[in-house]
């Protein structure tokens, strides 16, 4: 089976939002008398907001009851908003654009597979909305990453076989969950994090259609 759809993660693939997760959750962690460490935040990458909050706070060895916990996710949430809000399509990154083109130009279907609740802001913000022909976000689907199910849901409102699909992902959780729904990845970053992916490049502008349709 061929390539007839490119499945594509957001944080950390199309747009370098990581780094605002990164620094708000370490905003969060630092207010309250700690700190994690970068491969720490390697583990909160592709995973949701309740899931990255309860991992933080194993790391600083506390715990709060369910209210003041999602106080803390909503003030997490208040900065980084505050943070992407700010963002423009100079923040698109190198690559992502001239791919998108030629995937759309080619007639191969194109998804976005994000986690985020706030994926909808960003492609305003950044003007990647008209490249879209599904959206799945965290408001869609709310089973995290490695589960498949993000996935899942682009293939089907895509009308296409999973096996025909690839997708682009920045977390392991994010390749797992392309692997274990039957699909092709492609690791954005190292080598070290995103082994098991079919290939790891580290940026789009590794990426071509001939790359993607040699993967079959
Ligand atoms: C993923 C990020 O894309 O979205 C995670 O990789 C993040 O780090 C998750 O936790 C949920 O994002 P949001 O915007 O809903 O808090
Ligand atoms: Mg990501």
């Amino acid at each position: 089976m061929g390539l007839e759809a490119c499945l594509f993660d957001l944080d950390g693939v199309l747009v370098d939002t990581a780094k605002y997760h990164y620094l708000a959750w370490k905003q969060l962690a630092n207010s309250l008398g700690f700190d994690f460490s970068e491969e720490e935040n390697e583990q909160l990458k592709g995973i949701s907001r309740v899931e990255s909050l309860r991992k933080i706070l194993a790391w600083g060895g506390v715990d709060f009851p369910q209210e003041r916990q999602d106080e803390l996710a909503a003030l997490k949430n208040g900065w980084y908003v505050e943070m992407i809000s700010e963002m423009t399509a100079n923040e698109v990154l190198p690559g992502s654009i001239k791919l998108l083109e030629e995937l759309k130009s080619n007639h191969i279907k194109i998804g976005l597979g994000s986690a985020s609740k706030n994926a909808k802001l960003i492609l305003d913000n950044t003007g990647l909305i008209p490249y879209f022909d599904a959206l799945v976000d965290g408001n869609i689907v709310n089973k995290s990453k490695p589960d498949p199910a993000v996935f899942l849901k682009g293939a089907e409102l895509l009308n296409v076989d999973p096996k025909s699909c690839v997708v682009f992902e920045d977390a392991s959780a994010g390749v797992e969950a392309a692997l274990r729904a039957e699909m092709k990845a492609i690791g954005i970053g190292a080598e070290k994090d995103l082994g098991k992916a079919h290939l790891v490049v580290s940026d789009l502008t590794h990426i071509d259609l001939k790359t993607i349709q040699n993967l079959f």
